[in-house]
């Protein structure tokens, strides 16, 4: 079945988005939407309202505000796990070499790319970064 996930690639790794962006079409992923956008605290932080409270959270909102990044619905036959799959864990230490996370990501949270983790979780981000 075709489905959409929401991507975005982070601060770290925005000079190196038209690399990215084709890799993940070289993989069949189509892209639907993009923009580009600089978050601001409040955004970053409403976006990762699910990891609010965790000791990473503060560094997590500092670095996804430190630079702009480039938001993506794209879509494929079972996208949302086989994308999660492509990048690569989400540890960019742990990820495979050659994926996204191993090539461009650097210490946590620096991972290069995010991607929605279930259908509930891609629509919630789909609409609240493009609508
Ligand atoms: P992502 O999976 O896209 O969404 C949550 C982000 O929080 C994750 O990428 C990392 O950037 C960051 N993150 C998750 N776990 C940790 C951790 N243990 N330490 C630092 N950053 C983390």
């Amino acid at each position: 079945m075709t489905q959409q996930s929401y991507t975005m690639i982070k601060p770290d790794a925005f000079a190196n988005k038209d690399k990215i962006i084709s890799m993940i079409e070289k993989a069949g992923y189509t892209i639907i939407k993009s923009k580009e956008m600089q978050m601001t605290p409040e955004f970053a932080g409403k976006f990762y309202a699910e990891h609010d409270g965790k000791p990473f959270f503060k560094g997590l909102v500092e670095f996804m505000t430190s630079g702009p990044v480039f938001a993506m619905v794209i879509e494929k036959e079972n996208c949302i796990l086989d994308f999660r799959e492509f990048i690569g864990n989400t540890n960019p230490a742990k990820a495979k070499p050659g994926s996204i996370r191993n090539l461009f990501g650097g210490e946590m949270p620096q991972n290069a790319i995010h991607a929605s983790d279930s259908p509930e979780s891609a629509n919630r981000e789909i609409s609240f970064i493009f609508n």
